[in-house]
């Protein structure tokens, strides 16, 4: 019985969704414990590219579960969306098992122009998140079961007697870690919590329930909205690399601001989410740098310490297995692996399911 937790460790868009997509095939049920339509997973499959902002990636498959758990604030429209998408699939909609649960929050159109019109100090993706959070919280919000009174699903009893029973479950985290209402950078937050402790008060498990933790992140780090960014770079190298990694909002379609990694802020998450494994996604993005900078300390004044890491020159999409990275390229690894404690586990190499390389 395995019950993973994928969890972004900085400020999302770290590739959760591809990764998911990844792993989903060795689980029988995917949740989504958090957020809302605020996400876009981006999943590659072949040609196709897809774009989920509700259902989590176990729906590419058929036959499997797929659940949208307490926490998960509910846009009928989006959802909608999204099942039409899944429609176009093998199997469709009818060819797997998608749940609700009754107790979820839902957004509506007011939530949604509320935003519009309140949002843009904090840069908030304008999908009704906080709007809607803050009725959940005064307890006046409307929720799922209220809507589609035919809608009894309990997800927390479902996934508590199906992991007794063994099942494999796989909770798909949603934003990142300095995005948490509670821990990220307030005010320049979203309106839900994005650690690991979601998964139990949204979602309605025990923490013991939990194997694995995985924290997924890029060699540099990308940030939408407002908020505190202290290694922000700017200028031609940051250009490059939002254009060479499509750094543009899923959901916005907004131009992500660029920087590079900050090792004692990713040690943090890792620290307080209990990760257990690292995946390191996107790294082929940096392929063309003859050197490039990552963060490993603070100083007095708060400003980044910078280390330069030696770029690897050669394209490293084509690589299926460890032995055959560039040197270059595991020393980073091999480096990243000292400061964070931890071992990689995976490393994408592409945004296509199988360009991913197992450590
Ligand atoms: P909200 O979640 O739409 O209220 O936006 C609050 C902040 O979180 C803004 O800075 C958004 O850009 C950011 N945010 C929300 N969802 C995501 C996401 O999926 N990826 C990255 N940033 C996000
Ligand atoms: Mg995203």
């Amino acid at each position: 019985m395995t019950v993973a937790v994928i969890l972004d460790l900085c400020y999302g868009d770290s590739g959760k969704g591809r990764v998911c997509h990844y792993l989903a095939k060795d689980f029988d049920i995917g949740c989504r414990f958090n957020g809302g339509a605020n996400s876009g997973h981006t999943i590659v499959i072949g040609d196709n590219k897809y774009v989920t902002h509700l259902l989590p990636a176990t729906v590419f498959y058929p036959g499997k579960v797929s659940i949208l758990t307490p926490g998960v604030l509910v846009d009928p429209i989006v959802l909608k969306e999204d099942l039409k998408l899944v429609d176009t699939l093998k199997g469709g909609v009818a060819g797997r098992i998608i749940r609700v649960d009754s107790r979820c929050p839902v957004v509506s159109d007011k939530h949604v122009a509320t935003d519009e019109k309140t949002g843009g100090k904090i840069g908030t993706t304008k999908r009704g998140i906080g709007p809607c959070m803050s009725d959940q919280v005064n307890r006046t919000g409307p929720r799922w079961g209220e809507l589609y009174p035919a809608t009894t699903f309990d997800a927390a009893e479902y996934l508590y007697n199906h992991i007794r029973r063994g099942r494999n479950v796989i909770f798909e985290g949603a934003q990142g870690h300095y995005l948490d209402l509670w821990h990220g950078t307030y005010p320049y937050v979203t309106s839900s919590t994005t650690t690991v402790g979601a998964v139990c008060t949204n979602a309605g498990i025990p923490p013991k329930m939990i194997t694995d933790v995985y924290g997924i992140l890029k060699p540099y780090t990308t940030r939408v909205g407002e908020g505190p960014f202290l290694t922000e770079e700017f200028g031609p190298v940051a250009d490059f690399i939002r254009e060479e990694g499509g750094e543009y909002g899923a959901t916005t379609g907004r131009p992500r601001r660029i920087g590079w990694l900050n090792l004692p802020e990713v040690r943090r998450a890792i620290e307080m989410n209990g990760v257990n494994w690292v995946v390191i996604t996107k790294s082929d993005v940096l392929d063309k740098l003859s050197s490039f900078p990552v963060c490993v300390d603070i100083g007095l004044k708060g400003e980044p310490i910078y280390r330069e890491i030696q770029g690897w020159e050669t394209p490293i999409t084509e690589v299926t297995k460890s032995r055959d990275f560039p040197p270059k390229f595991k020393e980073f690894i091999a480096f990243l692996e000292r400061s964070l404690h931890l071992p990689i586990t995976l490393i994408s190499v592409g945004p296509e399911c199988d360009q991913m390389v197992k450590m």
